[in-house]
C-alpha cells in the first residue's frame, strides 16, 4: 500500500471538486488517497470515498489568531491528515523549524496525521545533508509511528525538475536512518510518466503530487502506477 497526497495549494474552484470527486471514486486501488484542498473546498468533499487533509494548521486551540485555523476545528469537519512545514509555508510565510514542530505536536494532540515536509534548496544541493538535519533535529527523539514525512527538495517543486533514483535512494535512506519515520514520501514534479520510477525507490512509502493532482485524469494515472 502506498500513500498518494494531492497537495492543491491555493488552486481549483467547488466545480473541479465536483468532476473531481467523481472520476477518482471510480478507481480501484489499494493505495491511501489524500486530497488537501484550499480551506474552503473541505465541505465539498461530502461524497469522497477517500480521505481529505488539509494544507496547514496553526498550533494554538482557538483565540485572537485572525487567519488561521486550529487542529480540533479541521477534525469537527472530518479531515484527518494536515501538511505541515511545506517550503512554501517556510519559505514565503518564515514558518521556522520551531513553527513546524508545534504544529506536529498540536496535529498529534488532536489524533491528525501530520504530513510533515522537509527539503533542500538549490543552494544547499551539495550540502543536503546539512540542511536535512536542521529540519529534522527536533524531531529526532520523537514518536512519529503515526506521522507522515515527505522529502520535497525545494529546487523539484513545480521545475520539472527529478532528482534521480539513486539520489532519491540516498536521501531516503538518510532521513530514515535520522529520524524513526514510517512513512517518507516523495514530492517535487511527480507525474504520470516518472512516478514508476521513483516509486520504485526501496524507502519511499508513496509521494506528495502538486500541478499534477489538478488534472483528474493525470492524477488517477499516478494513482494506479504507484499500485
Ligand atoms: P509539484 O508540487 O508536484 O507541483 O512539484 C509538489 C508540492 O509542492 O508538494
Amino acid at each position: 500500500m502506498k500513500i498518494i497526497v494531492a497537495n492543491w495549494k491555493m488552486n481549483s474552484s467547488v466545480n473541479f471538486v465536483h468532476e473531481f470527486v467523481k472520476s477518482i471514486n471510480e478507481i480501484k486501488t489499494q493505495n491511501k488517497v489524500v486530497v488537501c484542498p484550499p480551506f474552503p473546498l473541505i465541505g465539498h468533499f461530502a461524497d469522497f470515498k477517500h480521505h481529505v487533509g488539509a494544507q496547514n494548521c496553526f498550533y494554538e486551540k482557538s483565540g485572537q489568531y485572525t487567519g488561521e485555523i486550529s487542529p480540533s476545528l479541521l477534525c469537527e469537519l472530518g479531515v484527518k491528515y494536515v501538511i505541515i512545514g511545506h517550503s512554501e509555508r517556510r519559505n514565503v510565510f518564515w514558518e521556522t523549524n520551531e513553527d513546524v514542530y508545534k504544529k506536529w505536536i498540536a496535529a498529534i494532540d488532536n489524533k491528525l496525521i501530520p504530513i510533515v515536509c522537509i527539503g533542500e534548496k538549490s543552494e544547499q544541493r551539495t550540502t543536503w545533508r546539512d540542511a536535512l538535519h536542521v529540519q529534522m533535529k527536533l524531531f529526532e527523539s520523537c514518536d512519529l509511528r503515526d506521522s507522515i514525512f515527505a522529502y520535497e527538495p525545494v529546487w523539484s517543486i513545480g521545475t520539472g525538475f527529478v532528482p534521480t533514483v539513486d539520489e532519491i535512494e540516498n536521501v531516503s535512506k538518510f532521513i530514515k536512518d535520522s529520524i524513526n519515520c514510517r512513512w517518507l514520501l516523495y514530492g517535487g514534479s511527480v507525474n504520470a510518466s516518472n512516478i514508476e520510477h521513483i516509486i520504485k525507490c526501496s524507502n519511499i512509502d508513496g509521494v506528495l503530487v502538486g500541478g499534477a493532482s489538478l488534472k483528474t485524469k493525470e492524477f488517477a494515472d499516478i494513482i494506479l502506477k504507484s499500485e
